[in-house]
């Protein structure tokens, strides 16, 4: 099994993350998009990165397809590999809010104790958990990418809704309903709940 490193102990250090994020006005966050497959999680995330840079802000996006070409490409779909993959971002995550970003995290993110654990590692105020609601018959209609068709005909095990559990948030900050608007207005109501809550000072 895995070795454990011992007698390693925590650094303070001088530089905070206040003073890190200070120079750009902003206070550190993370907005944590979770969803369905095809949900929307990526192009919302994008134009809120987006609009969050036009108004000068140091943002970074973590995003399920990317980092799984990297830091956790050696992981699949079982339950056990995502759960491994969302704590492995979980920590990523919290590093960049030490470091002062505004961190948008989009990943399907499935399963509610997961999030509960990426929550948990930053402090209170600096978890903005959206739930990007499509429900799984418009995401299936849509399917963007294909893999609902595949996952249907049984050439594509553990898909999210399929043949693996979603568990949708209780108590999410934001729900979008993208059955109703645009991702365009979506990103909006993002950017305006972030400004309400003192994140873009
Ligand atoms: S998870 O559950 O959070 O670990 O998933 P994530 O890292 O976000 O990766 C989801 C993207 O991987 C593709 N894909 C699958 N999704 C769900 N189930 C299965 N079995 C699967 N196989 C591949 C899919 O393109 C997801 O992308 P999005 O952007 O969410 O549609």
């Amino acid at each position: 099994g895995l070795r454990r490193a011992t007698n390693v102990h925590w650094q303070a250090l001088d530089v905070s993350k206040a003073s890190r994020a200070g120079i750009k006005h902003q206070k550190p966050a993370v907005l944590w998009f979770t969803g369905l497959s095809g949900a929307g999680k990526s192009t919302i995330a994008n134009l809120v990165e987006k609009r969050l840079l036009s108004m000068n802000h140091h943002t970074y996006l973590l995003d399920g397809d990317n980092v799984r070409h990297g830091l956790n490409k050696d992981l699949g779909f079982s339950a056990e590999d995502r759960v491994e993959n969302i704590r492995r971002v979980a920590e990523v995550s919290r590093l960049m809010v030490d470091a002062g970003l505004v961190t948008l995290v989009s990943f399907i993110s499935p399963f509610r104790a997961e999030r509960q654990l990426a929550r948990d590692l930053v402090a209170p105020g600096e978890f903005i958990e959206i739930h990007v609601a499509t429900p799984l018959d418009v995401a299936e209609a849509r399917d963007v990418k294909g893999l609902y068709k595949k996952a249907r005909a049984g050439e594509l095990k553990n898909f999210t809704g399929i043949d693996s559990p979603y568990e949708a948030p209780e108590n999410a900050e934001l729900v979008l309903d993208t059955t109703r608007f645009s991702s365009e207005e979506l990103a909006g109501q993002i950017v305006t709940y972030m400004a309400e809550h003192g994140y873009l000072s």
